[in-house]
Parts: C-alpha cells; sequence; structure tokens
C-alpha cells in the first residue's frame, strides 16, 4: 500500500465544540501523521471554491454558509492509504449513518454540519492540498 497525503478539514461546528484535539488525535492514533496544519476563517469565495463540484447541488447556498460560519482548522494528512484511512475515521457524511466510534458518528449532529471533510480520492487530495497549501507548508515527516 503507498503512502498517501489527504486534506483533512475541521468544521466550524467541531471548533465551536473544542473538540480540535480530539480529532486530530484520532489521526494520530490511527498512524497518520499532520505533516501541515493551520486555522482560518474561510472566505465565501475560497468556500465556494473549494466545494465548486457541487455548487449546482440544493444544498451548496447552505454549505458555503456554514464552512464561513466560524474558523475551522484545516491539516494535511499523511500515511500508508491516508485517503481511504481517513474516510474511514470519519463517517458516513450523515451522522445518523456513521458507524459507531467514527469521528461524524461522535461529534456532528446533522448532514450539514458534520465536523469534518476529507478527500475522497487521490485526484481530489491533490486539487485540495495544493488550493490550501504551498508546498513549502508541507513538512516531510520521514
Ligand atoms: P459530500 O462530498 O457528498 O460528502 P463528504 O463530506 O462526506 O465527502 O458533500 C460535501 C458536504 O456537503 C457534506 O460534508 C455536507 C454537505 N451536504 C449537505 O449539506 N447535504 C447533503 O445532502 C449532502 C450530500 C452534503
Ligand atoms: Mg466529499
Amino acid at each position: 500500500m503507498a503512502v498517501e497525503r489527504t486534506l483533512s478539514i475541521i468544521k466550524p461546528d467541531a471548533v465551536a465544540k473544542n473538540v480540535i484535539g480530539e480529532i486530530l488525535s484520532r489521526f494520530e492514533k490511527a498512524g497518520l501523521q499532520i505533516v501541515a496544519a493551520k486555522m482560518q476563517q474561510l472566505s465565501r469565495e475560497q468556500a465556494e471554491g473549494f466545494y465548486a463540484e457541487h455548487k449546482e447541488r440544493p444544498f451548496f447556498n447552505d454549505l458555503v454558509g456554514f464552512m464561513t460560519s466560524g474558523p475551522v482548522v484545516i491539516q494535511v494528512l499523511e500515511g500508508e492509504n491516508a485517503i481511504a484511512q481517513n474516510r474511514d475515521l470519519m463517517g458516513a457524511t450523515n451522522p445518523k449513518e456513521a458507524a459507531a466510534g467514527t469521528i461524524r458518528a461522535d461529534f456532528a449532529n446533522s448532514i450539514d454540519a458534520n465536523a469534518v471533510h476529507g478527500s475522497d480520492s487521490p485526484e481530489s487530495a491533490a486539487r485540495e492540498i495544493a488550493y490550501f497549501f504551498d508546498s513549502n507548508e508541507i513538512c516531510a515527516r520521514g
């Protein structure tokens, strides 16, 4: 299995719940390394560009409004099979369908305020990492 990088975002609902550390800890306990991280208030333009693939969906405006409602914590995770591993740790998009013990089952209230984002493919991971980080902001850990 290959070492991969994936983009992870702790969304405004989870930041407001003060569970940044608990969520980062789950990544580390699963063997993923944090190789870049920052806290930021997204602008409307940034959130719209990030979620451009969803711009025709009925929930797009609410999603952008939610993602700009407070600060987020954005990180790059690195490890074996990191993209799928992070998706497994996150759980299903709808927390009501998320498996017990996943981040969304434990910290999310609803499908629209669902605690975390994670890239869903190597292509989206590459795009999303470059969207938020310059290459010199990503630190190889070895
Ligand atoms: P999506 O990429 O389908 O889910 P995921 O975050 O698991 O990759 O959707 C992106 C975000 O859009 C999702 O995290 C929350 C929001 N969303 C809604 O608000 N309502 C919906 O019906 C869906 C599918 C997503
Ligand atoms: Mg997605």
